[in-house]
């Protein structure tokens, strides 16, 4: 059982994320619920990420609130694509399980140094101010991280929020340049996948037919979340981006990808956040990522939908 912390700014996709982990307890275990400031302020992703455990019957899950901003520059979010709340879609209750009084940023740094070094992974799913303000307070955690799973970047599909760059790395370029400098093992879910696992009708369908309130709450926030990319992308439903990187803790045989360097832009304001990747190894840069390029789609929606019916 791989122990995990979820770094994330619920989103609706951050949530089928946060539910396909707390259904697989064989694969993974998660050790606290870390939010940051992204898709929504950072009070609305902490109240999100809870109403998520609420969901799934896990108030014993512990939620820390972290980074309210990014390191160095005003803080943009995504109510275009996820709604006022975040997590628009599905009428759930307001949260009462509490906020852990921890700082995420000192619950990310304590974790590192109790666990033993290489045994925890951590999967962020925001912008990566948390990580990255971690990394910086207590340098020493890196080489215990057992691998960074993220889902942030684009190569061929280059950008979803500027012409040149996707949302998490854009908002916190400067920390996702600590990240990916950080020597930390890293494996990469850029767009380049996540616009691969559509929710197409058939898919939402599934989820509702799962007949449980999981199952419910997943197919409304998806029915909310596919309109942006629908009228945006003329795309068949709704991209599950975060998800992508629990289904690769789970089932890494869904995803293929490349071992290569991936810098990020953090200068230029016309390409901010973009991520440099050398997929075809142009340069003799370090490979600094596993970057994932593909995923087996149909494979990736049975274990969700398997999964989200344990719940
Ligand atoms: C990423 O940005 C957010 O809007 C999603 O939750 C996902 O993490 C996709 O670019
Ligand atoms: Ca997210």
């Amino acid at each position: 059982v791989r122990k995990i912390i979820i770094d994330t700014d619920p989103g609706q996709d951050d949530a089928v994320a946060i539910l396909l982990a707390l259904a697989s307890p064989d694969e993974v275990e998660v050790l606290g619920i870390t939010c940051v400031a992204g898709n929504v302020p950072l009070d609305l992703t902490t109240r999100n990420a809870r109403m998520v455990c609420e969901l799934a019957g896990r108030r014993d899950i512990k939620v820390y609130a972290g980074c309210d901003r990014p390191l160095d520059r005003d803080l943009v979010t995504a109510e275009h694509v996820h709604g006022k709340t975040g997590l628009d879609g599905p009428d759930l209750p307001e949260p009462t399980m509490p906020v852990e009084d921890t700082h995420a940023v000192d619950f990310i740094i304590e974790t590192l140094r109790q666990e033993s070094a290489g045994t925890v992974t951590l999967v962020p799913i925001g912008p990566l101010t948390n990580i990255a303000t971690a990394f910086r307070k207590a340098p020493d955690i890196t080489r215990n991280v057992r691998e960074i799973v993220l889902m942030g970047g684009a190569y061929f599909e280059v950008g979803n929020i500027t012409p040149a760059a996707e949302f998490n790395i854009h908002v916190d370029p400067q920390a996702a340049e600590v990240v990916f400098r950080s020597g930390a093992p890293i494996v990469v879910m850029p767009l380049d996948v996540t616009h691969k696992a559509l929710v197409t009708r058939v898919r939402n369908d599934a989820f509702r037919a799962i007949g449980n309130r999981v199952g419910v709450a997943v197919a409304e926030m998806t029915d909310f979340f596919e309109r942006y990319d629908r009228e945006k992308y003329g795309s068949d439903g709704a991209p599950l981006h975060d998800p992508c990187t629990i289904a690769y803790l789970i089932r890494p045989e869904l995803f293929s990808g490349r071992k290569i360097n991936v810098e990020i832009e953090t200068r230029s304001e016309l390409t901010m956040g973009m991520t440099v990747a050398d997929w075809w190894g142009v340069t003799d840069r370090a490979p600094n990522a596993l970057f994932i390029g593909d995923v087996d789609a149909d494979g990736f929606f049975d274990l969700l939908t398997e999964r989200l019916a344990r719940l």
